[in-house]
């Protein structure tokens, strides 16, 4: 029998007979579980090449590449840039809210204003386009005077919107790898998510 910790397993079949030691081994063996975040995120963006919402000139890999590399371009700090590599990473598992997926993922990892960006910039974004839809451009103005307003409207403004350009010389993964790994190390739900920003 193998004596690897993956091996390893609680006594129980369902939680409420599970003992203070199975549960002390699972939060062992969560650690490097949690440890490999970063990695499955890497993973998981790799999945929308040639994906997410057709119709588009680029696809959202590379529309995610392409809005990470104009906010480095633009001198944003690597929370920034991770948070614009990773803001659409909701397009295919939730179309209807993306934004709130990709925000939940960042979130133990990011201060509650990159947090708060990520999960408005849908609605931010639709400044560009709403117009034509036939809802509301100005939807966003209902946030107007929270802390991460600005920076919202920067982050669609200055990349996210502007992000759809196949001639555009964008970087490739390589450049952005390692910027995840260290956001994905930080301690979950540590120093970076305790300072004071609005929530709502
Ligand atoms: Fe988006
Ligand atoms: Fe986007």
């Amino acid at each position: 029998m193998k004596n690897s910790t993956r091996m390893q397993s609680v006594s129980f079949t369902r939680m409420d007979r599970g003992t203070v030691e199975d549960y002390a081994l699972l939060d062992e063996l969560a650690k490097p579980y949690i440890a490999g975040t970063g990695e499955r995120v890497l993973a998981y963006l790799e999945q929308l090449k040639g994906g997410g919402f057709p119709g588009y000139r680029v696809d959202r890999y590379e529309h995610s590449l392409q809005t990470a590399t104009r906010a480095f371009r633009a001198g944003e700090g690597e929370e920034f840039v991770v948070a614009s590599l990773l803001h659409d990473l909701g397009d295919d598992l939730a179309p209807e809210n993306h934004s709130e997926l990709g925000a939940s993922v960042l979130r133990p990892y990011v201060a509650r204003h990159t947090y708060w960006m990520v999960l408005q910039h849908g609605l931010f974004q639709g400044y560009y386009y709403f117009g034509m839809t036939g809802e509301d451009p100005n939807a966003r103005d209902r946030h107007r005077g929270h802390p991460a307003y600005d920076m919202t409207v920067r982050f669609c403004a200055d990349y996210d919107q502007l992000s759809f350009d196949p001639d555009y010389d964008t970087l490739g993964i390589d450049h952005f790898v390692a910027m995840v790994e260290r956001l994905f190390e930080r301690e979950p739900w540590g120093e970076q998510t305790t300072r004071e920003w609005p929530m709502e």
